[in-house]
């Protein structure tokens, strides 16, 4: 075991605006034999998330900052190699957190096995069956509570989360609305996933005036993956008694200095209710929810793309996708065996 040699991504320094390699280098260590209740996974997938470049910096987020000189923290998929526990065995499948490595030792208790011969592509645990979907399911029924016949703004509609939002909106009976950066992420939402429009928000124009165009009866439910602009628009388009679910704002994730939302005197004016969510809020449901996605997914009703990149060495460019909206879906870094 210890011939095997772990290359980790770690956090050398913290970024002030897009990780560098510099700040994010690698390193090649001996791989240790796991302690005592401890196993070792090869990882064969890993998920790339916005939310990981909030964990690089210091701020308070829903878990700890990933401290400096640790591997870059991630969802991953992993055989497991070597077990010290008896809740895992040599040759099991598991997801797991883990990091941008290719190895990653932790504890078993926090592994979950998964059943590579289902027929379901091991990479939908990370994506529309996993936490990503999981978001999307959660945060529009829960946080957005949509009704039928009201509408639906998704921001970062083509993306993994916004992608499933627009969907299941679809399904609740809403008007639905995405925004997107290309015309070919557009036509994409509308033609293919059923979204009644969308706008390109690179070339649209004012704001405020292309969703009121794309939402001529006001927006009910604006669920939000970026914030900033887009954000503030939103908010002068809310009808009564709107909802705001805020899932995450990538428009400010390198930028520190970004500035915050200044309309947010509209929640007074329309007595509009804002709530920000993290997907772990609701890990209790997590089996339904996976089930209801998986249902949804066989019948054709949810599409999704994934985007896999191979091996671990693009993983900081790959990762910088996320933010210049490069990526095509969900984004994931495949080692192969
Ligand atoms: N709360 C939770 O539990 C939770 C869980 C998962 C994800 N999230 C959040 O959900 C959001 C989407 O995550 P994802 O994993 O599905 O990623 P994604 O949408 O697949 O990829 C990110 C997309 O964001 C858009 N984007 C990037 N910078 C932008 C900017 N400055 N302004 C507007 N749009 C921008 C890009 O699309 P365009 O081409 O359209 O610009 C890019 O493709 C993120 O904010 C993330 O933090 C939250």
């Amino acid at each position: 075991m210890n011939e095997l040699i772990n290359r980790q991504y770690y956090l050398a320094s913290r970024p002030v605006a897009a990780p560098t390699p510099e700040e994010v280098p690698f390193r090649d260590v001996p791989l240790q034999d796991p302690a005592a209740g401890e196993a070792v996974i090869r990882n064969m997938f890993i998920s790339l998330d916005p939310a990981i470049r909030g964990w690089m910096s210091e701020v308070n987020n829903y878990i700890e900052p990933i401290a400096l000189g640790d591997p870059i923290r991630s969802s991953v998929i992993g055989r497991v190699v070597k077990s010290n526990s008896e809740l895992v065995a040599e040759g099991d499948v598991v997801i797991s957190v883990g990091g941008w490595e290719r190895f990653t030792t932790g504890p078993a208790a926090g592994m979950t096995k998964l059943d590579e011969n289902s027929g379901i592509p091991l990479s939908n645990f990370l994506s529309v069956l996993g936490p990503t979907g999981l978001t999307a399911y959660f945060g529009l029924l829960e946080v957005g509570k949509p009704k039928k016949g009201e509408t639906v703004l998704v921001s970062a509609a083509a993306g993994a989360v916004g992608s499933v939002v627009g969907q299941i909106a679809k399904m609740q009976g809403c008007h639905v609305v995405g925004m997107a950066g290309t015309d070919e992420k557009c036509r994409w939402i509308t033609e293919e996933l059923g979204f009644d429009a969308a706008i390109n928000y690179k070339t649209c124009g004012d704001y405020v005036q292309a969703i009121r165009e794309a939402c001529p009866s006001g927006v009910d439910v604006y669920f939000d993956n970026v914030g900033g602009e887009i954000l503030d628009a939103a908010l002068m388009c809310l009808n009564r008694f709107a909802r705001v679910a805020v899932c995450g704002w990538i428009s400010t994730y390198n930028d520190a200095d970004a500035p915050g939302p200044k309309n947010l005197w509209q929640l007074v004016a329309e007595s509009v209710t804002i709530q920000g969510f993290v997907v772990l809020d609701y890990i209790d449901r997590f089996p339904e929810g996976v089930a209801q996605l998986a249902e949804w997914v066989i019948a054709g009703k949810l599409k999704f793309k994934e985007e896999i990149v191979d091996d671990l060495d693009n993983v900081l460019s790959t990762f910088l996708r996320l933010f210049d909206g490069s990526n095509q879906g969900k984004l994931i870094i495949r080692n192969p065996e």
